[in-house]
């Protein structure tokens, strides 16, 4: 005879395991993985930035943006902060209300597994999914272990990102399998590579950082932006790698905060007769005035340039263009923006609307939050959405 659960979670990653511990009943989490909660390990630089202070259903992406509004207002930061203050785990706010752990990300690691041991969920990592089937009550599955059936399946299997660390793509599949639609799925948050052809007028510039306004299709984004040896990276290009498609143009408003005419005007005053790119190389990067000074004929002393010239220059660093050749692919993108469509799903419960005890949660749905806790928040509010949701059906 198969084991009966009353509820079985497949991928034990930060919604699996946040679901597992308000499902209630008899509950297992299964992971093909060797250890729970990698992505939440490697998250942060090792700190994990667990949430957000300004965590909105604005700051989410999804062809339906109304979908994640109830269990982002149901189960909000200051209760996952709650959580994290009741386990004793210090954290602190790093920049733009990104809550950071001051050790360590095993600390979440483990305040969720002592969550799930103290209802009870039972864990077994090592364990593959050869096959799922409905049953009159439930679900028959079968795993490489053995045998089991439940009344609730909970699919929590992530996306495609990271495949190096056991991202597979199964939820879709599962999806489909019971005749839910999945949007089209791809790498987000990011880095952007370039052509070899600008490659070799960017490549001086690796490891050159420089605040910078990143627009793509009238969204923008102000943070930091980083050229590396393939591309661009850095906080504001992995933002807007969430809106870019494939042809587009990205526009960088250099030094967003500054008001570049104004300071070179006031500049050409008590410095006239200094060249205009060496102060241009006080205001941003040496290397990145250098480069910009050659790309855009600039010669003369700042004496020499009129109002004319100085608010051209500023025009042109308030919008310096650069076209992509693509991203570095689901190999680094920290998310996968799609999934599975959320007009299949109830946006209370998280269940499939046209297969009962069928639950999906986290990454793997069609809900992609900005780069900044959003996506932790996501995972942890849907997955106590689907896990109370379970508890109260009894
Ligand atoms: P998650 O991927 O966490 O878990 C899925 C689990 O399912 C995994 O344990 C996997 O092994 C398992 N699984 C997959 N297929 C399976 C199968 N066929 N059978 C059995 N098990 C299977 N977000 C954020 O808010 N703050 C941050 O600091 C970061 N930092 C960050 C860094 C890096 C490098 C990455 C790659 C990602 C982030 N993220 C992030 C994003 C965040 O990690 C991500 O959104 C959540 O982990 C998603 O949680 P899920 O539980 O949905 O999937």
């Amino acid at each position: 005879m198969p084991e009966h659960y009353d509820t079985l979670i497949i991928g034990a990653g930060a919604a699996g395991m946040m679901c597992a511990a308000h499902a209630g009943g008899r509950v297992l989490v299964v992971d093909h993985a060797k250890a729970a909660g990698e992505k939440i390990r490697i998250s942060g630089g090792g700190r994990c930035n667990f949430t957000n202070l300004h965590a909105a259903p604005e700051n989410f992406l999804s062809a339906n943006p109304h979908f994640c509004k109830s269990a982002l207002s149901r189960y909000m930061q200051w209760d996952f902060i709650e959580l994290v203050d009741r386990h004793g785990i210090a954290w602190h706010e790093k920049t733009l209300g990104q809550l950071f752990c001051d050790e360590t990300a095993k600390d979440i690691i483990a305040m969720l597994l002592a969550e799930m041991d103290a209802v009870g969920a039972e864990l077994r990592l090592r364990t593959s999914v050869e096959d799922v089937r409905q049953e009159q009550d439930g679900f028959a599955v079968r795993l490489n272990s053995g045998p089991i059936t439940c009344r609730n399946l909970v699919i929590a299997c992530g996306g495609k990102s990271i495949p190096k660390m056991g991202a597979t793509g199964f939820g879709y599949g599962i999806a489909e399998q019971f005749g839910l639609a999945v949007t089209e799925t791809r790498p987000a948050l990011v880095p952007f590579t370039f052509s070899q052809d600008m490659l070799t007028e960017t490549k001086p510039l690796a490891g050159v950082a420089v605040d910078a306004r990143a627009s793509c299709g009238g969204v923008s984004f102000d943070e930091a932006i980083l050229f590396t040896h393939r591309g661009l990276s850095g906080p504001a290009a992995l933002q807007i790698s969430s809106f870019w498609r494939e042809g587009e143009d990205l526009s960088f408003g250099l030094l967003p905060e500054t008001n570049l005419f104004d300071t070179l005007r006031q500049r050409r005053k008590s410095e006239g007769r200094r060249a205009v790119a060496t102060v241009l190389g006080e205001i941003l990067p040496k290397r990145l005035a250098a480069h910009l000074a050659g790309s855009l004929g600039l010669s003369g002393n700042l004496a020499d340039q009129s109002d004319k010239a100085l608010q051209g220059l500023s025009d042109a660093l308030g919008d310096w263009r650069l076209r992509p050749q693509g991203t570095e692919g689901y190999r680094t993108a920290e998310v996968t923006l799609g999934g599975v469509a959320t007009d299949g799903l109830n946006a209370r419960t998280m269940a499939a609307k046209s297969v009962p005890g069928l639950y999906f949660i986290g990454e793997v749905v069609d809900v992609t939050g900005w780069l900044g806790g959003y996506n932790f928040q996501w995972a942890w509010s849907s997955g106590w959405a689907a896990g109370t949701a379970i508890a109260s059906n009894g």
